[in-house]
């Protein structure tokens, strides 16, 4: 059974996805053995609760500075033994201490192709710039930010129409499908990092 937490700042649909996929089974042998979030009243932290999970609000006003806040994250996760970390609409900057903490079991879903458009309101950059295709991102987290291995990307089309809105629903859609895929993919032991490659295997 591989042990995934989910960490979130928000709403936490990424988080329901994965959670969904585990449920239906369409991921098996694995279990959300916490969802931790840096802000009360996230509705994810919301849903963890009300679904039975073991949901932690950890509050950055109670720590000095980043290091400490995210020490304190590495405690936990640690103690809940986790094999994979989800960050899902967590919006806060990775330390390099917490990245080095659980190398290569870090993943993040990001609203664009990545490398285009990192860091905030990725959807609002692409509409900006005018691309006709952009689309949303899982990979590994390093300590730069948006930067690390590729798992999956889908790629959805730019209407001539599109609001930021209208667009990051559409995309939002895609996150929901490639998130859950990507978890299955680790927790099924799938995943070889070769420097920026990730490869996928049968
Ligand atoms: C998503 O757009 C995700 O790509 C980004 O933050 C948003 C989180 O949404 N990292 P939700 O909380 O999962 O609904």
């Amino acid at each position: 059974m591989k042990r995934i937490a989910i960490l979130l700042s928000g709403r936490g649909s990424n988080f329901k996805a994965i959670y969904e996929a585990i449920n239906s089974g369409f991921i098996k042998d694995a279990e959300i053995s916490v969802v931790i979030s840096d802000k009360k009243e996230a509705k994810g932290l919301e849903f963890a609760r009300d679904n039975g999970l073991n949901a932690i609000f950890v509050n950055p006003k109670d720590f000095g500075d980043r290091k400490g806040y995210d020490l304190e994250l590495v405690k936990i996760l640690k103690n809940a033994n986790v094999d994979i970390i989800c960050l899902a609409g967590f919006m806060r900057i990775i330390s390099e201490e917490f990245v080095n903490a659980f190398e290569n079991k870090i993943i993040n879903i990001h609203p664009s192709l990545l490398p285009s458009f990192p860091g905030l309101n990725a959807q609002k950059q692409a509409l900006e710039y005018g691309v006709k295709f952009t689309g949303c991102t899982v990979h590994f987290v390093d300590a730069k930010v948006d930067n690390g291995p590729i798992i999956l990307q889908a790629v959805v089309e730019v209407k001539q129409d599109d609001t930021v809105e209208t667009l990051s629903d559409r995309i939002l859609k895609y996150e929901h499908k490639i998130y859950p895929m990507a978890v299955k993919l680790l927790v099924e032991d799938k995943i070889k990092v070769e420097g920026r490659k990730v490869i996928i295997f049968d």
